[in-house]
């Protein structure tokens, strides 16, 4: 499955190894488990943390291992051939809230949270959704006051990845609603502040084992310190996160297309029908050559977007064609590998069950596919010129 392109790099390749070596040993053994408990142990992310998967692009100052986006994407879709369901706390924690402490954090900010997040000691998650905002996400409600020396937080956020066991929260709040997304500001949010609690957990069709909950804050003092970046500025910081957070989905959706495709391919080699097994009829043979072509140009936009992240060059469009290319790829690869395993495809003691439940919050989370088309339609005509 090595594919040396121009985007890869030897540090990244050593990443993709160590992150195999790790899914294949910790991730894939347990990953029908922890769906079928719909939790995983905080302690898995602390034994990613020793091989450095969650500070992969800190710079080592903070504990993270310095590595670019091109070795990060290649080592997220290892983990999510293991279990998507890990990999999303994985990719949620380092792409859509670390590196935003990187990039706009305060000095004070990058040392109170980066080594500790490297190590797993605490976790992060990022919360931007309500459940009257979703896809328009600058109609945001949760209200901030600023009361001086603080904060006053009120408000319900939605679909928060990692919440039940996380210990800040990249939130964002309205602190002047008048400006709609434009009054959007960005809070890193410890948990445990009076007035801030956690709804029940959602009960999902797939990464079942990923622990999504509401946040509720009523009248929650939350410290001036808090602030990440410019008041009011939060919506714009949001969304370079989301382009970050969407080639992490991508590498996701390559990671559990690849794991779907590889049963396939096993099964259909084993499986014998009218006297030979089925991967000499050519009904299959055209569905597995399909299934590998699309994965492989998946991957080979994922790495695109992953070079031009790490090389600092703007990639929305190239993040949302990944993501948007990826997650319609990985639905329709695991329909495949269902179709191939036929009965056996349909019953939980066959993994393509659940690689087909995991695929299809690819298409929904970090932007819908209509959000991505929307996306990739208005970058390629303000890039047309007039
Ligand atoms: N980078 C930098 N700036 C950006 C930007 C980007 N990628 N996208 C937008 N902006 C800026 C714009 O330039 C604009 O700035 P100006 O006002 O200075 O011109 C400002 O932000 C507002 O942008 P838009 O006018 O495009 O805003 P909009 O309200 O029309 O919304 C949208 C655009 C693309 C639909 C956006 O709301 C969106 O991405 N929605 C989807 C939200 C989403 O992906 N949610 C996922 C939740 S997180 C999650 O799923 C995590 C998890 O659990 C795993």
């Amino acid at each position: 499955m090595t594919i040396a392109t121009h985007e890869t790099n030897e540090a990244a390749e050593m990443a993709r190894d160590s992150a195999r070596d790790f899914a294949e040993k910790r991730l894939r053994p347990t990953a029908q488990e922890f769906d079928e408990h719909e939790a995983i142990p905080k302690s898995l992310y602390q034994e990613a943390a020793e091989l450095g998967f969650m500070g992969m692009m800190f710079p080592e100052e903070f504990g993270g291992l310095g590595l670019d986006y091109t070795a990060y994407a290649m080592a997220m879709e290892e983990l999510a051939r293991g279990n998507a369901a890990f990999q999303v706390g994985v990719t949620v924690h380092n792409s859509l809230v670390c590196s935003g402490i990187i990039k706009f954090g305060t000095d004070e900010q990058k040392r109170r949270y980066l080594p500790k997040a490297a190590k797993a000691e605490w976790i992060g998650a990022y919360s931007l959704s309500e459940p009257g905002s979703g896809t328009d996400a600058g109609s945001l409600k949760t209200r901030a006051e600023d009361k001086g020396d603080h904060y006053l937080v009120n408000g319900t956020k939605a679909w928060v990845t990692n919440a039940g066991f996380a210990d800040f929260f990249l939130t964002f709040v309205s602190t002047s609603p008048e400006l709609k997304n434009k009054g959007i500001t960005a809070l890193l949010i410890d948990k445990g502040l009076p007035g801030f609690t956690l709804g029940k957990k959602e009960m999902k069709l797939g990464i079942k084992a990923s622990d999504t909950r509401e946040l509720i804050f009523q009248n929650c003092k939350v410290p001036k310190s808090a602030l990440l970046g410019k008041v009011n500025e939060g919506f714009k910081i949001a969304m370079m996160q989301l382009d970050n957070g969407r080639i992490s989905i991508a590498s996701q959706a390559v990671g559990i297309a690849q794991a779907a495709f590889e049963e396939a391919v096993k099964y259909a080699k084993q499986r014998q029908q009218f006297g030979k097994a089925i991967a000499e009829f050519q009904l299959t043979q055209a569905k597995l050559a399909q299934m590998a072509m699309n994965i492989d140009a998946a991957r080979l936009l994922t790495y695109r977007a992953a070079g031009l992240m790490s090389r600092g060059v703007k990639c929305t469009k190239e993040a949302s064609m990944a993501k948007l290319f990826a997650s319609q790829m990985c639905n329709k690869v695991c329909f495949d590998a269902v179709q191939i395993h036929g009965g056996n495809g349909y019953v939980r003691e066959f993994p393509v069950e659940r690689y087909f439940r995991d695929a299809r919050i690819t298409e929904i989370y970090e932007g819908t596919t209509e959000v991505q088309h929307l996306i990739i339609a208005r970058e390629v005509l303000a890039q047309s010129g007039s």
